[in-house]
């Protein structure tokens, strides 16, 4: 599949603060936090997406399989949801394109035309999605490298298509409650009335179930985790021993929310040159890595009502696991 490609990452104006100076600061604010933090955001480097993609593939870790098994049933039913003779699809985060894949055929077999835009802040996680993509004279692939908000003004700029936007995988689990609001309306900014949005959320289930998904016994989650440390280290020139941190997935019923935090086995000091200076850690002191809440139906009624859309369709796996929910934007003319 060929696929076109803009970097909109490239040009960093002089004046803004650049990526690599903006992550060295989001890691100072996090380690002078109490508890200790880092962003999720920063999971996704190149080695990231890809120790991502065998999270994926584990028995464990429910998600992936349950979405493909909803957007399977319901390739067939969006086209008849979803109007328009030439559809965009933009999507937020596409991982290996085997859902992206699911969604486009649907559109194609109904004999629409579509204009797919992957959006990635990493290039590696789009070129691991064009061989997945299916060969057709009327998909046109664009990818965009970009965050998010970015890449969806941009894709907009860009068509007066009808868009069709999917934020699957549970994404949005990553985001607390305000962070959520903040960011679907921003989607919503970028859409036109009756554009249409699918989000992915993982339902509140079984403890055992969800603990399990977040501590594969291949180790692979504990990987993902200590990654963020690799990475630091390389991108900032710190020094965490990898071995010196312990991977700790737990449920927080209260947010409900499982969270990852890696805990320093013992008493250690971290030095961190872009920073020029160390971090001490106590023993058995956290370090909070992330976020990925669960959901329950009337939470994502309440919050597409809140941010102005409106619940079309609700799509579920077979055990109700998870729900890839469609969402139609509500535009008040007079307002605007
Ligand atoms: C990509 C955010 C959906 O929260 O389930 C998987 C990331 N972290 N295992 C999730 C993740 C640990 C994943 N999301």
């Amino acid at each position: 599949m060929q696929m076109d490609i803009v970097d909109l990452t490239a040009n960093s104006s002089a004046t803004g603060v650049d990526a690599h100076e903006q992550f060295a600061l989001d890691v100072l604010t996090g380690l002078c936090s109490s508890p200790k933090q880092i962003p999720a955001k920063y999971f996704y480097d190149d080695n990231g997406s890809r120790l991502f993609q065998q999270i994926m593939h584990q028995e464990e870790y429910y998600l992936s399989r349950a979405e493909l098994a909803i957007l399977d049933a319901a390739q067939h039913e969006l086209p008849k949801l979803v109007e328009g003779e030439n559809i965009d699809i933009i999507e937020l985060g596409p991982g290996d394109g085997a859902k992206s894949r699911l969604v486009i055929s649907g559109f194609l077999r109904a004999g629409r035309s579509v204009n797919y835009y992957p959006i990635d802040i990493s290039a590696k996680a789009l070129d691991l999605l064009a061989n997945n993509l299916p060969k057709d004279r009327r998909l046109s692939v664009h990818g965009i490298i970009a965050d998010y908000t970015q890449g969806l003004r941009y894709a907009r700029a860009l068509s007066g298509n009808r868009q069709l936007v999917l934020f699957l995988g549970s994404n949005i689990g990553n985001f607390d409650t305000c962070q959520s609001q903040a960011f679907l309306r921003s989607v919503w900014a970028s859409l036109a009335a009756h554009d249409r949005l699918i989000v992915g959320f993982d339902l509140k289930k079984d403890v055992a179930t969800l603990t399990s998904a977040y501590n594969d016994s291949g180790g692979h989650t504990r990987a993902f985790n200590l990654n963020l440390l690799r990475r630091i280290n390389k991108e900032l020139g710190a020094d965490f021993d990898l071995n010196g941190f312990q991977h700790f997935g737990v449920y927080n019923p209260v947010l409900g929310a499982m969270e990852s935090y890696l805990l320093s086995v013992r008493v250690q000091e971290v030095y961190i040159a872009a920073l020029e200076r160390s971090f001490g850690f106590e023993e058995f002191e956290p370090l909070h890595l992330e976020y990925s809440f669960k959901f329950l139906e009337q939470d994502i009624e309440r919050l597409c009502d809140q941010i102005g859309f409106g619940l079309e369709r609700n799509f579920y796996d077979p055990k109700h696991y998870v729900v890839d929910s469609l969402w139609s934007v509500h535009k008040n003319k007079s307002l605007s």
